[in-house]
């Protein structure tokens, strides 16, 4: 499994830090994760933070939108240097985003929660670079991933096995469970508390990559 950092629980006031230390713990590269106190709970970060980080590093770089309106705002985060643009399918339905975003070729998420329906994907499914399942309820980082979402994923893979998407998943990974995650189909791993609250990052990496 590859895995992304989300900085969401890094320590903002050593960012550079932050990103130099998960370099070299060996991730693949950054999911950032702006949150817009609606659509979630909670405010995170947004476009100065993106520019900062694209700054500091030439790995790939994951934007996940947890905003109301990302048709709106998602220019901004390609012009800031995000190198996928991932939007939530409850915030957006209609693929014409997912066209726009291709048309500027960048890369195309669609995140979903984990209790929406997996067949609301169906008809963007052929536009997507990546199909995002959250295994927490998006707003925090640190929650414990919930299990259910798992079959739910693995399901998806089995019906989905000629695709052209890879499928991530996103909220409370750590070594404990990545084999778990592995197993239900997942490709990319994003993790967060896992990595940034522990002391030796490139362990944890390694556990979750190698897994
Ligand atoms: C949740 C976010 C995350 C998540 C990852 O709303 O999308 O990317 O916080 O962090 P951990 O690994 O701490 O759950
Ligand atoms: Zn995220």
């Amino acid at each position: 499994m590859k895995v992304y950092a989300s900085i969401l629980n890094c320590d903002f006031s050593i960012l550079k830090e932050e990103i130099k230390k998960a370099e070299e713990a060996g991730v693949d590269g950054f999911h950032l994760d702006i949150m817009d106190g609606n659509f979630v709970p909670n405010i995170s970060f947004g476009v100065p933070i993106v520019k900062a980080v694209r700054k500091l590093t030439s790995l790939p770089i994951r934007s996940h939108l947890m905003i109301d309106n990302p048709s709106k705002y998602f220019e901004e985060f390609i012009e800031a240097g995000s190198d996928a643009v991932v939007y939530h399918i409850e915030t957006h339905y209609s693929e014409d985003l997912a066209l726009k975003i291709k048309k500027r070729k960048k890369q195309v998420g669609v995140a979903i929660n984990p209790d929406t329906p997996v067949e609301l994907l169906e008809p963007f499914l052929k536009h997507v670079d990546e199909v995002l399942f959250m295994t927490v309820f998006p707003g925090f980082g640190g929650q414990s991933l919930i299990e259910r979402v798992l079959e739910k994923i693995k399901k998806f893979k089995e019906k989905y096995k000629e695709r052209n998407f890879f499928i991530s998943a996103d909220g409370g990974i750590k070594p404990e469970n990545a084999s778990a995650v592995k197993k239900a189909g997942v490709e990319i791993a994003v993790v967060g508390s896992a990595i940034f609250k522990n002391e030796d990052y490139k362990k944890v990496v390694e556990s979750i990559k190698n897994v």
